[in-house]
């Protein structure tokens, strides 16, 4: 089957979509993107993904290419021509297109939106029941990655590097030693006390969605939570430790490159979040598609 995807107020086959070699996200990475999750046809967090969409662009001053309103039925639209039941949605908003210049156009040009689905949703259950492998690298990135930015190449070097290590995930370790969070995912300890720990909300990482919702459902199961920098030395002496994302749920890692994690097997804490977390997605209704749906 051939993939639909919308290009500035077109449905086209994939195959024939592009857009404009002056594109200003082609050539600054000055645009932003949302990846959301297609879970039995629904958006997971779509709501929160488009709070975070519009948090973005406002940092970087784009306007909205449309209302949330119309971006969530084009969406849908997309979702729907691409049959998509468990997938991805990729959305991607740019400043526009305007003859090379660093600074923004003169008179302001119309944002460039580019939505496109793609079918499988992330790694099967047998990887997560056995846990994966992270590997740290530097944290090169720039100063603002809490705005949800295409210009992902020191991410796209990191993912590169843990997968010639045959590893699932590149973890970002500060000069300090800091981990901040992995290259498309966030990172969570659990401390022998079984209180968990992740980075706090701040320019230094993205603030996940599916962070949010998990910090949610384990605050509901009554863990205790400390937002908090950690260190990769913390990390190694940790009982667990997980990922969360989009496109990797709750993820047990087991092993930080060849250093295994507590007995080396997935923990039971990391279990029971992702147990939670599934029972979110499985239970998600038509209410899902809501722009102003509640957390
Ligand atoms: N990445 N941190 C980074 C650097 C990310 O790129 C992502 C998501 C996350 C997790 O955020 P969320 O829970 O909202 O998916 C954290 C997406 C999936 C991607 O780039 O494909």
């Amino acid at each position: 089957m051939s993939h639909v995807a919308y290009v500035n107020g077109r449905y086209l086959p994939q195959k024939q979509a592009s857009v404009h070699i002056e594109d200003r996200g082609y050539q600054f990475a000055d645009a932003v993107y949302e990846v959301t999750c297609i879970w039995n046809g629904l958006p997971v967090d779509h709501a929160a993904h488009m709070r975070r969409l519009r948090r973005s662009l406002s940092e970087l001053r784009i306007a909205m290419p449309c209302s949330e309103a119309a971006l969530t039925a084009i969406t849908r639209e997309v979702v729907r021509r691409n049959r998509v039941t468990r997938g991805t949605v990729y959305l991607q908003v740019g400043r526009g297109v305007a003859v090379r210049n660093h600074s923004f156009p003169a008179k302001p040009v119309k944002p460039s939106l580019v939505i496109v689905a793609k079918h499988g949703a992330g790694p099967t259950e047998s990887v997560a029941q056995a846990g994966v492998k992270v590997l740290a690298q530097p944290d090169i990135r720039w100063g603002r990655v809490d705005i949800k930015s295409i210009g992902l190449l020191p991410n796209a070097l990191a993912k590169q590097a843990a997968v010639e290590a045959k590893a699932f995930e590149a973890l970002f370790v500060t000069p300090s030693g800091t981990v901040t969070e992995a290259s498309a995912s966030n990172a969570w300890i659990v401390t022998k006390d079984k209180a968990l720990v992740t980075h706090p909300l701040s320019t230094e990482i993205l603030g996940g969605v599916t962070r949010d919702t998990v910090l949610r459902l384990a605050k509901a199961a009554g863990y205790e939570i400390q937002e908090r920098p950690f260190s990769l030395a913390e990390a190694l002496a940790a009982k667990e430790m997980f990922l969360t994302g989009t496109t990797t749920f709750v993820m047990p890692v087991v092993r930080v490159n060849e250093r295994p994690i507590a007995n080396g097997s997935p923990g039971s804490v990391s279990l029971d979040l992702r147990q939670r977390y599934i029972a979110y997605v499985n239970a998600l209704d038509e209410r899902a598609w809501a722009v102003d749906a509640p957390r």
